[in-house]
């Protein structure tokens, strides 16, 4: 049983102590740390899950930031699998990032249950054309005739160029010899009877789904088979929906006409595209979200899609939350300049240092019962931890840029490796497209002025590498904290400010380091 002694509380204070204690400063992570506190929970046994909204519930409190360097299917489809989600940029035409969202919500679900096809009149050279065209992963395509009914299997075997001159229906596996299932025979539960399918059929790695008139419903790949089965024993599930998809985000701005007003029928038309396509949750991602137009934005989606969760921002005070709130979005992004890229602060002097402005929005969230995003600033695991004990999850850029699940080449400038990382109001990356996010034309003349850097990120590994150090951070600091869960977190927190000297000392100091440690 813990004891509170009253020194303990003269000097680590909770939040609501704490921060209106020092009101007229403005704090971050560095600025403070946490008491640890009288605990009887193991780090591994904590949980992480957080709900964001209704219909969003995240089993990791991390996602990857929109930003053209950092998040498209690729990375959107790591961080699902970890538990947390993609926010996939908005630097693309809309057609591909529809794409995008696509490629991450057909990404293995057990299932496929609109597998592409092939029919037998066509060419061997023309599947292989489209392969390259659509860039699929796979290879191997159900044949099937005019009426929809199985006809066979093109193994990836023959999807060559050697093979180009010959039919499908040439060098396909013909039907009496593809392993099939009745549709009927797959309930309750689909997975278990393709497992046992495959444990039955050595060396057999697909099985398709007919009806009683032999029209294909679906396909199996042993391997999503194998791949779902490890995730049940996995601590940290994937983030799914209701049917086994990866969650998946994606950001839209504040679209204008030619006339500069706000272009409501674009961004409908958008958005239902994006939700059409799977999206689980749209962020309406500005740099200053208490805006008319942001707003504004937020309405329109609200109103076509009542049940849609909805993340806007970006804004660092209390009336800016019960703005976007007031307006229908679920979850509010805080940060406005922590950003590792960002200049907002230097370039309009603008901005509040995170842990201050979280504290501010959280007090804020509870009245109006949104949830907080903590956006930008996340160095290192601890600053994650710190942030969770005012918000819901975190959003990440700089720390996952590194990735190899990150769009981008990796460079090698002088026996180094790495890769590209832009500030989305860098004037490379408004170009692209970002310049309305920041209030600026596309292809405006006005003198613009960046806001963002252009940088470089040392290749960082995969990004279940970089989760596994950030995951085993949280949930230390959990552990020292007594918490098991989020929720636990942000009751037991308790924070003391640290000096100069005091920071110094949090870093390895007088020694010569051989080794880094992880984030
Ligand atoms: P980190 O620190 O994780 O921050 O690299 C990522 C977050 O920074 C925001 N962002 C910007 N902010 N100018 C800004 O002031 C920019 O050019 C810029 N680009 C991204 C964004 O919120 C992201 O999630």
């Amino acid at each position: 049983m813990a004891v509170t002694h009253e020194l303990d509380s003269q000097f680590y204070q909770p939040a609501g102590e704490f921060f209106p204690a020092i009101a007229n400063l403005a704090l971050t992570y560095d600025d403070v740390t946490l008491a640890t506190r009288y605990s009887e929970i193991l780090p591994r046994d904590t949980v992480l899950t957080t709900n964001l909204a209704e219909s969003l519930c995240l089993n990791l409190p991390i996602l990857s930031s929109d930003m053209d360097t950092v998040t498209e299917s690729g990375m959107a489809i790591a961080m699902a699998l970890n538990g947390g989600l993609g926010l996939i940029h908005y630097n693309l035409t809309e057609k591909a990032q529809l794409k995008e969202v696509a490629r991450v919500k057909n990404h293995v679900h057990g299932l496929i249950q609109d597998p592409i096809t092939v029919p037998p009149s066509q060419r061997v050279g023309e599947v292989v054309e489209m392969m390259e065209d659509r860039k699929f992963a796979f290879s191997t395509f159900p044949v099937v005739d005019d009426s929809g009914r199985l006809a066979g299997l093109l193994s990836g075997s023959v999807v060559k160029p050697r093979y180009a001159q010959r039919t499908v229906a040439e060098a396909m596996i013909s039907r009496d010899q593809v392993h099939t299932v009745n549709q009927k025979k797959l309930e309750p539960d689909p997975i278990t009877v393709a497992d046992q399918f495959f444990t039955d059929h050595p060396g057999i790695n697909k099985l398709l789904v007919v009806d009683d008139d032999d029209h294909l419903h679906g396909l199996f790949t042993i391997s999503d088979v194998e791949r779902i089965a490890l995730e049940k024993k996995a601590q940290f599930k994937p983030a799914r929906d209701a049917e086994f998809r990866l969650l998946c985000g994606a950001s839209v701005s504040a679209t204008r006409n030619a006339f500069g007003e706000l272009d409501r029928e674009r961004i409908h038309a958008h958005v239902d595209a994006l939700v059409e396509r799977g999206l689980d949750v749209v962020a309406v991602s500005t740099a200053h979200g208490h805006t008319k137009g942001v707003g504004e934005t937020v309405r329109v989606i609200r109103e076509a899609h009542p049940s849609l969760p909805i993340i806007a921002g970006n804004v660092t005070s209390a009336e800016g939350v019960s703005f976007l709130a007031d307006c229908g979005a679920n979850s509010i992004k805080i940060g406005q300049g922590p950003g590792s890229i960002c200049t907002t602060r230097h370039v309009a002097g603008v901005g509040i240092p995170q842990l201050t402005a979280l504290y501010v929005a959280t007090r804020a969230a509870r009245e109006t019962g949104v949830t907080i995003l903590a956006d930008g600033g996340i160095a290192k695991s601890g600053d994650i931890v710190k942030a969770l004990t005012l918000s819901d999850a975190v959003i990440c850029g700089s720390l996952f840029a590194g990735c190899a699940e990150a769009p981008g080449q990796i460079m090698e400038i002088g026996g180094k490796l790495y890769k590209q990382y832009r500030g989305m109001g860098s004037l490379a990356a408004m170009k692209a497209g970002s310049a309305a996010r920041y209030g600026h034309q596309k292809n405006g003349n006005s003198k613009v002025a960046a806001e963002g850097v252009e940088a470089l990120k040392e290749v960082s590994g995969s990004v279940d590498q970089v989760l596994t150090q950030l995951i085993g951070g949280i949930q230390s600091g959990m552990g020292y904290l007594g918490a098991a869960n989020l929720q636990e977190l942000r009751e037991q927190a308790r924070y003391i400010r640290i000096s100069p000297a005091g920071q110094r000392e949090a870093g390895a100091h007088d020694v010569v380091e051989m080794k880094a440690g992880g984030s």
